[in-house]
């Protein structure tokens, strides 16, 4: 997972500040390390790179000064190779002719470096990008320095699922090639650009030619060809001209863009259930959820967003009454994959639509003719593409690696629909954006506090019952994700059958308690404070709770079904003032993306 981004120009130009600008657009995809090449008229290479955040490493090496007619950035998040310089891309060849940058997994990387080395070539690092390049290299000479056939004979020996831009010093374009990742053309003026996403061509240009997988694509300044990788025919598409809002991405008097993310939650959801009341697809969506019959729906989405797709699948079942089974994305390959077919219907669910576990689902999905249905964030995404049906959450960028609104803005939409499939009245919903601008308000000290404990602990649980279940999951991926402290999310009742283990003078648990359940979680609490265990709640003022715990995050008074969304603002509090507790930057926490296209 990582991101790649290439520009060619007519005209010999600095271009270090474009190379910065996508890079930093791009950054969300990885930031282990970062790195730039330009290639002057003459065919000089100058190639900047370093292990580090972009804004660390251009300002220390100068991006910002290079020139030349075509440029090549990556930002890395590292699979095959730790960070280093070596492994750093762009990489070049073994006598600096190609240079190149991918994202993706070439997975037989191994075999291929050892064969490489053996026939003598000058590998310097372990990363499959620099293999991706001396694939290339390989086949070039053979091919009489032909960059298409070599790009071609390449992709055969590479496999995985991977884009790749590659130029070499002497022949004035840049090259890509498509195989399971991310790959998008902008055309300009006098310029061409390939990038691993859409929004980061955005701000260059809004002419947009979209490649598919097994395409090759030879950039010149203002044209793009497209020549099949099978049988290297060409292939003629029409640029698309893209008129979609170009976000822009600022902290907004914020230390931090989770921060700013959190507090923007009352507003994204008012303009969601604006949205959802008034688009067309809605009812196409509920058609296509309800025209399983008995058969269930399946909601699938990874990390944050399957926490969505099991509240959902409560909301559904308990509220909506349609059937439906929430899975992770590899999981439903594994366990549904063969059995689903054009009766069924998957909700994909997914910030980025990105998500190569998703994707994968998707693919099957599609090849056993089920119903496709899409929930995400970025549109023009694949996910978007491949949707028969999609629905937007309309946050806006989410730029923090942890996903806060997207994640309250996933529950709304379920929330919604289980409220449109069980016919219920839709006032109740409408208030809950002024509830969570009040939760904002009133809970923000409390969560500081109960921060200011936790800190003191590596090691805590989280603990939901039914409908709080998915928040007490969510709450301690969020808190184990920026914090580095273990925290586990489970089912209260399953605490007593093992994790009670754990419990010793002091130690902090989190009862997340929706409306009703209160009696139930009192016994659980009690399970953990006889045991010398700290007890903190999170929820509705509650009497009885109250005189069972230590301390007490409030969440406002509301419909039990609203509850799990108005708790999910204080856990999201207490992980960011942790966090910043602890000296680390919550937007990028360590060894994360933002955006997994790998395996
Ligand atoms: C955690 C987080 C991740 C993502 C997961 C799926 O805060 O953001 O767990 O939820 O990587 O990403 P999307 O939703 O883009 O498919």
């Amino acid at each position: 997972m990582c991101g790649i981004f290439g520009i060619i120009t007519e005209q010999e130009q600095t271009l270090g500040p474009i190379l910065i600008d996508s890079g930093r657009r791009l950054a969300y995809r990885g930031y282990d390390s970062v790195g730039c090449a330009t290639l002057t008229a003459d065919g000089t290479v100058d190639l900047r790179k370093g292990v580090g955040r972009i804004e660390e490493v251009s300002a220390k090496l100068d991006f910002a000064a290079m020139r030349g007619l075509r440029g090549i950035t990556q930002l890395r998040w590292a699979t095959f190779g730790a960070p280093s310089y070596a492994n750093a891309q762009p990489h070049l060849d073994s006598d600096g002719d190609l240079v190149g940058a991918h994202n993706g997994n070439v997975v037989n990387n191994v075999q291929l470096r050892e064969l490489f080395i053996r026939e003598g070539l000058t590998v310097r690092g372990t990363n499959d990008g620099e293999t991706c390049v001396h694939a290339v290299e390989r086949h070039f000479d053979r091919n009489g320095g032909d960059m298409l056939a070599a790009i071609r004979a390449a992709y055969v020996d590479l496999e995985g699922d991977y884009a790749f831009v590659v130029t070499h010093r002497d022949d004035h374009r840049l090259y890509a090639i498509k195989k399971g990742s991310g790959l998008v053309v902008g055309l300009g003026e006098r310029q061409a650009y390939v990038s691993s996403d859409l929004p980061s061509l955005l701000p260059l240009t809004r002419r947009i030619v979209r490649i598919y997988d097994g395409e090759m694509v030879v950039l010149s300044p203002g044209v793009v060809e497209i020549y099949s990788v099978h049988d290297g025919a060409r292939i003629e598409r029409d640029e698309e001209w893209y008129d979609g809002p170009i976000e822009v991405a600022e902290k907004g008097g914020y230390p931090h863009f989770m921060l700013k993310e959190i507090h923007e939650q009352p507003t994204v959801a008012r303009e969601l259930l604006h949205l959802l009341h008034s688009s067309p697809h809605v009812d196409r969506f509920l058609d296509a959820l309800t025209a399983t019959g008995d058969r269930p729906v399946y909601l699938v989405g990874c990390g944050t967003s399957y926490h969505a797709c099991l509240l959902g699948a409560y909301l559904f079942n308990q509220l909506g009454g349609q059937p439906a089974v929430p899975v992770l994305g590899p999981q439903f390959i594994e366990q549904y994959g063969h059995s689903v077919g054009p009766q069924d219907t998957a909700v994909f669910v997914s910030q980025s639509g990105e998500t190569k576990d998703v994707l994968n689902a998707v693919k099957v999905m599609r090849e056993r003719k089920g119903r496709v249905l899409g929930v995400l964030n970025v549109l023009g995404s694949t996910l978007m593409h491949h949707s028969n049906v999609y629905l937007p959450l309309a946050c806006g960028y989410e730029i923090s690696v942890p996903a806060t609104k997207t994640f309250v803005n996933q529950a709304v939409l379920f929330l919604y629909l289980a409220y449109r499939l069980a016919g219920r009245n839709m006032a109740k919903l409408d208030g809950l954006p002024d509830l969570l601008a009040h939760t904002i308000e009133t809970v923000d000290g409390p969560a500081r506090q109960v921060a200011a404990y936790l800190d003191r602990w590596d090691d805590m649980y989280y603990l939901g019952y039914g409908l709080t279940h998915p928040i007490a999951l969510e709450g301690a991926l969020k808190l184990k994700e920026i914090t580095y402290a273990h925290c586990e999310g489970i089912f209260s009742s399953e605490f007593k059958h093992g994790p009670l283990s754990a419990v010793q003078d002091g130690y902090p648990v989190v009862f997340i308690t929706a409306p009703g359940d209160e009696a139930m979680m009192i016994n659980h609490i009690n399970e953990v404070t006889t045991r010398g265990g700290r007890a903190i709640a999170l929820a509705a003022e509650h009497e009885a709770l109250r005189a069972n715990v230590h301390d007490y995050l409030i969440v406002p008074d509301a419909d039990r079904f609203l509850s799990p969304i108005l708790a999910t603002l204080p856990a999201q509090l207490v992980a960011y003032h942790m966090s910043v507790t602890r000296g680390i930057d919550p937007d990028f926490p360590r060894n994360l993306s933002k955006t997994l296209t790998v395996d």
